[in-house]
């Protein structure tokens, strides 16, 4: 027999609607978050707890308390006179025969109200065991030990992104989601790991130092390292797959645009940019750096300003410290490597190593992504020419942190992500933005996003910006502000059915167990034949 937690008493389909919670009840059990399903006569309404009070029938009582002396007294006040209520806001109803639908009704007076059981959490998220492989258990209803999915499906078609103050898990939860893509092949990955987090293992804090897995250690036949640090690599453990070099000519106009914020770029010296460009095409950025003293004459030979390039240089010359850029021609363009890649359906980390400065984090970012975004847009076209099934692209998503540096409302409007984000993937791109300033992102870009994913932030501002575009934003507003600092999040959006609290799976030793792909003795005959050959 399930236990009733309460009734519904009064409310609205807009304000959420009140129950009255059960006597019975241990108040201190129901939190903000909760999953509960109420049980009118033709559906069961699945709701989230998103406010508590105290309440009293008659003024008066308050006047004189029960001291703690008085337990007979305080149980009978507790029967009729003092009591609770929460706020439960209808998420989706569900029909008799399980169908689900937006909730447009609301239940009767009285009615009942339980804990959801785990039947009806695999009923409305999905199942990892069904065979079509879309559902991911990412974590499990608070205080419920029962898995949540993410239809992954249904994430990679749109751009998503995952929110929270530092330290809350984003980066966690991010590692664990691509596991769930890698592992069930639902996209290919493009991974920009400014902090080397995801590749071979990251660092767990904690009261003892330790390591976890990365997504090169879990499949490391479907993921390739490719490094602009390949020391830095090296020294964490394996020779990266691939070693980036890019040359100057690669590095477009566009490609600066996007360090405009972070050089502190004034627009005059990115004209002068495009004036140099007219004349020296894809040599501008070498002939601009290797101007030394004569850089008046420079000037006046490209028609530009010069104390707009002087500008310029002052601030590209900083570009010359980094060993990766190189004045020669790229003999196998880097990209064209990563297209191989993902074409075979292998899954790409970009490691920075030590070059953690923001500025190398976005050009680097940019250039990539700017160059293999074309390489998709000829493919998608060659697909709608062909029609043929071998010619389709493959889904790929492009995961970035401290995305607001990429898509605040100046980049948005200029830069390849807020093109990629706003296209909604036409062209099989799509986004993975990871971020602790959500509020630092476009508008019109956030209200894109297909699901969010929102762990706890402290600034109003934020909050509000996660939630652009929702439709119960006001109740989730409540549930955001009560979430725990820490491996707790709130699912909304396309990926699941309706939006939930949850508590994030454990990223351990049993979720390597559960994902990591198993040495097939196929692969240890043939390891075996090469040691002995
Ligand atoms: N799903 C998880 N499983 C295990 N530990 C986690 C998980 N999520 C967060 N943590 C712990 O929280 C710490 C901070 O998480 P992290 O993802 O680095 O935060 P953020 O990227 O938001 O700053 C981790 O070092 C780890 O100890
Ligand atoms: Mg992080």
């Amino acid at each position: 027999m399930k236990i009733v937690m309460g009734h519904i008493i009064s409310g609205s389909l807009t304000d959420g609607l009140v129950m009255r919670i059960a006597p019975e009840t241990n108040l201190e059990e129901i939190k903000t978050g909760k999953f509960l399903s109420i049980v009118g006569n033709q559906y069961r309404f699945f709701s989230l707890i998103t406010d508590l009070s105290l309440a009293v029938t008659h003024p008066d009582i308050l006047l004189f308390p029960p001291t703690e002396n008085e337990p007979l007294l305080s149980a009978v006040l507790k029967k009729r006179n003092i009591y609770a209520t929460a706020i439960l806001k209808p998420m989706l109803m569900l029909n008799k025969d399980g169908d689900h639908m937006p909730v447009k009704t609301i239940p009767a007076h009285f009615a009942p109200v339980y804990e959801a059981d785990n039947k009806d959490v695999a009923l409305i998220f999905g199942d990892e065991a069904e065979p079509s492989k879309r559902y991911f258990t990412i974590g499990s209803p608070l205080d419920m030990d029962t898995p949540v999915c993410l239809d992954l499906e249904r994430l990679t078609e749109r751009s998503n992104g995952i929110f929270g103050k530092t330290g809350t898990g984003k980066t966690f939860l991010t590692r664990l989601i691509l596991a769930g893509l890698i592992k069930n092949k639902k996209a290919v990955n493009l991974i920009f790991d400014m902090h080397s987090e995801y590749g071979l293992q990251a660092r767990k804090e904690g009261p003892n130092q330790s390591f976890v897995k990365g997504l090169k250690t879990l499949f490391p036949e479907r993921v390739a390292i490719f490094s602009l640090d390949p020391e830095s690599t090296r020294r964490r453990g394996t020779n990266p797959d691939v070693t980036i070099t890019i040359s100057y000519q690669s590095i477009h106009v566009e490609d600066i645009l996007s360090l405009q914020a972070e050089l502190n770029l004034h627009a005059t010296a990115v004209e002068a940019a495009y004036l140099i460009t007219a004349k020296f095409k894809s040599n501008w950025l070498s002939m601009l750096l290797s101007q030394g003293e004569q850089l008046k004459e420079f000037a006046d030979s490209v028609g530009a300003h010069p104390e707009s390039i002087a500008a310029l240089y002052r601030k590209l010359k900083r570009l010359e410290r980094l060993p990766f850029l190189t004045t020669q021609t790229e003999k196998t363009p880097v990209i064209d490597q990563m297209i191989e890649y993902i074409d075979r359906g292998i899954n790409i980390i970009v490691e920075f190593g030590n070059f953690t400065q923001t500025f190398v984090y976005l050009l680097v970012a940019n250039m990539i992504t700017r160059r293999i975004h074309a390489k998709y847009i000829a493919k998608t076209e060659k697909f709608l020419g062909s029609q043929k099934k071998e010619d389709a692209p493959q889904k790929l998503m492009i995961t970035i942190e401290e995305a607001h540096k990429f898509l605040n409302p100046t980049a948005a409007r200029q830069t390849i992500f807020g093109i990629i984000a706003r296209e909604m993937r036409k062209y099989y791109v799509s986004l993975l933005i990871v971020d602790q300033r959500p509020s630092g992102i476009d508008e019109e870009i956030l209200s894109q996003i297909g699901t969010k994913i929102v762990a706890q932030l402290n600034d109003e501002k934020d909050i509000q910006a996660t939630l652009t575009g929702i439709a119960n934003a006001s109740s989730l507003r409540g549930v955001l502000a009560s979430l725990d600092s820490k491996k707790q999040v709130l699912l909304l959006g396309h990926a699941v059915t309706m939006p939930v609290v949850i508590q994030t799976r454990e990223y351990d030793e049993t979720f390597y167990q559960a994902v990591a792909d198993t040495v097939t003795s196929k692969q240890i005959d043939t390891f075996v034949k090469e040691l002995f050959t």
